[in-house]
C-alpha cells in the first residue's frame, strides 16, 4: 500500500516542542503521530499521540509512522516514552507497541478513572 510521511501541517507545526507527522493515502490523512522533547530531560521524548484511520487499522500504516519517528530520532534521542490505558480495550494498543520493542515500566492505578490505569511504555534507542 503507498503511503506518504510528511510534515503534518497542523497546529502543532512550527513548534520545536511538538513535531507531527501524517500519513497520506489517495490525498487523505490516513494516520499521524506526534512527538516531542520531554521537558527537564535529557535525551528524553514523549510519544504524545498517534492514531490511524479506523477504516484502516491493521494495514501497516500505524508501524510506519511508529518507524519513522524512531529513525527522525535517532541519535538525539535516548529513551522514547508513551503514556496509554490499561483497558481492556486498549489490549490492542498495548500489543502494538509491545511488539515494536516498547516495555510496560510503569503502572499508576486509578489513573484516568477509577478501575482505569495509565501504563507506561518505554523504548531505548542506542546511542549514536
Ligand atoms: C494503535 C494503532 C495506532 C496501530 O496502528 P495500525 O495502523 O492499526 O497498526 P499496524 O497495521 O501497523 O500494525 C498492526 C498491529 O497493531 C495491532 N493493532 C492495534 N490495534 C489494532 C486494530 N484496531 N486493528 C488491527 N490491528 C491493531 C495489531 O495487533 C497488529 O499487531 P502485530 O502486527 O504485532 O500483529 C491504531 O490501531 C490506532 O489508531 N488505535 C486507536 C488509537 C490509539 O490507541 N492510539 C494510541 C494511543 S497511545
Amino acid at each position: 500500500m503507498p503511503i506518504a510521511l510528511e510534515v503534518f501541517d497542523g497546529a502543532v507545526a512550527g513548534s520545536p516542542d511538538y513535531i507531527a507527522l501524517g500519513a497520506e493515502m489517495a490525498g487523505t490523512l490516513a494516520g499521524w503521530i506526534c512527538w516531542g522533547p520531554t521537558p527537564c530531560t535529557r535525551g528524553t521524548f514523549d510519544l504524545y499521540w498517534m492514531a490511524v484511520d479506523p477504516a484502516l487499522h491493521g494495514a501497516g500504516i500505524g508501524t510506519a509512522l511508529l518507524a519513522a519517528m524512531e529513525q527522525r530520532l535517532r541519535g538525539i534521542a535516548r529513551l522514547i516514552v508513551v503514556e496509554t490505558a490499561g483497558r481492556n480495550d486498549y489490549a490492542p494498543t498495548r500489543a502494538f507497541y509491545e511488539a515494536r520493542g516498547y516495555r510496560a515500566t510503569a503502572r499508576v492505578p486509578d489513573f484516568y478513572a477509577p478501575g482505569d490505569d495509565l501504563v507506561v511504555y518505554t523504548k531505548a534507542l542506542p546511542a549514536g
